[in-house]
């Protein structure tokens, strides 16, 4: 356990102002690092008020903090404000970090979606991006996605009593309107991946901006504050056995079961090109077969997907 950390859960179970001479004496260390620890913590944005007769931790019950993970605190990148959880999630891929590294922020300034699309990342949501590095080929990548987003549907349901259900290709919608997100970028190694960047948005506590049509998020639904804390680490062990214990045909079955695209009439937007035709399977790798009015059938690989 790091100070800054000793020092977090000191005062965390002080549940009160704790002075910073018992601080320095539990810890070995002088007041002045104590202080300089907990100068650097405001600085990262825990809330800790400073006073004469001590320090003071403001309760957050929202804390996303990493050292509220337990065993998968090491794992956990915070931030409170950062481009995208992409970006860094890429530059600590690239600099080799272990399967599972999740990155997380507060806010993002640059969030953004599939097809360029940007994502409204405000106060209160749930963003973050796990890097995974499953030893797969290349052309069962995209069922990492599908695989983070039948998990994560799957969980609101059970969880939240949310009707949750999945939008080809991974887009988690409750009726008609879209709570959760899914993009995912892969680095590949010969013909392996050699990583997964699959990044998570989800609405919990954020106001949605008039923006943002057609998106509801947890709070409204359930008429509550959600902690988000609970809804990332059961996704993330959930996420985490289902690519642990990796079956392709159990996952296409589990999408199969809660979604809202096969069967309807779609059109599917690639940035090239559109395909429309009545959604009836979806493939092995994932695909989505339409058959389309001249009696053919066509395997949508990517793009989006619009219920006519
Ligand atoms: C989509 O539905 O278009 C995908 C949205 C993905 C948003 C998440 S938020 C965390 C991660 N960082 C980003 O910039 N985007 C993803």
């Amino acid at each position: 356990m790091g100070q800054k950390e000793k020092i977090y859960t000191i005062l965390k179970e002080a549940e009160d102002v704790f002075s910073g001479e018992k601080i320095s004496i539990m810890l070995g260390i002088s007041r002045v690092s104590v202080w300089k620890h907990i100068k650097g913590m405001v600085r990262s944005g825990i809330p800790i008020i400073s006073s004469p007769q001590g320090y003071y931790l403001t309760p957050d019950p929202d804390t996303l903090l990493p050292w509220e993970f337990g065993a998968w605190q090491d794992r956990i990148h915070y931030f409170q404000e950062i481009s995208s959880t992409m970006d860094e999630a890429t530059e600590l891929a690239r600099q080799g970090c272990p399967d599972f590294t999740v990155v997380i922020a507060e806010r993002q300034t640059m969030g953004r979606g599939r097809m360029k699309r940007v994502w409204f990342s405000g106060d209160g949501g749930l963003y973050f991006t796990v890097v995974v590095r499953p030893s797969i080929p290349i052309m069962l990548a995209s069922l990492v996605n599908l695989a983070a987003a039948v998990e994560m549907a799957s969980l609101l349901r059970s969880s939240y009593n949310i009707q949750a259900s999945l939008k080809w290709p991974n887009d988690i919608l409750v009726d008609k309107s879209k709570i959760c997100g899914v993009l995912s970028q892969m680095e590949t190694e010969g013909d392996q991946v050699s990583h997964v960047r699959v990044g998570v948005g989800l609405n919990v506590n954020n106001n949605l901006d008039l923006e943002e049509v057609g998106a509801v998020s947890l709070k409204t639904l359930s008429g509550k504050h959600v902690p988000r804390k609970e809804i990332l680490i059961s996704f993330l062990n959930n996420f985490k056995k289902r690519l642990t214990v990796f079956n392709p045909e159990s996952l296409i079955a589990d999408w199969k079961s809660n979604n809202t695209t096969i069967g309807q009439h779609v059109h599917v937007s690639t940035l090239k090109k559109t395909v429309e035709g009545t959604a009836v399977d979806m493939d092995s790798l994932g695909g989505l077969i339409l058959q389309i009015a001249d009696g053919s059938r066509e395997t949508v690989i990517h793009g989006d997907c619009f219920h006519n």
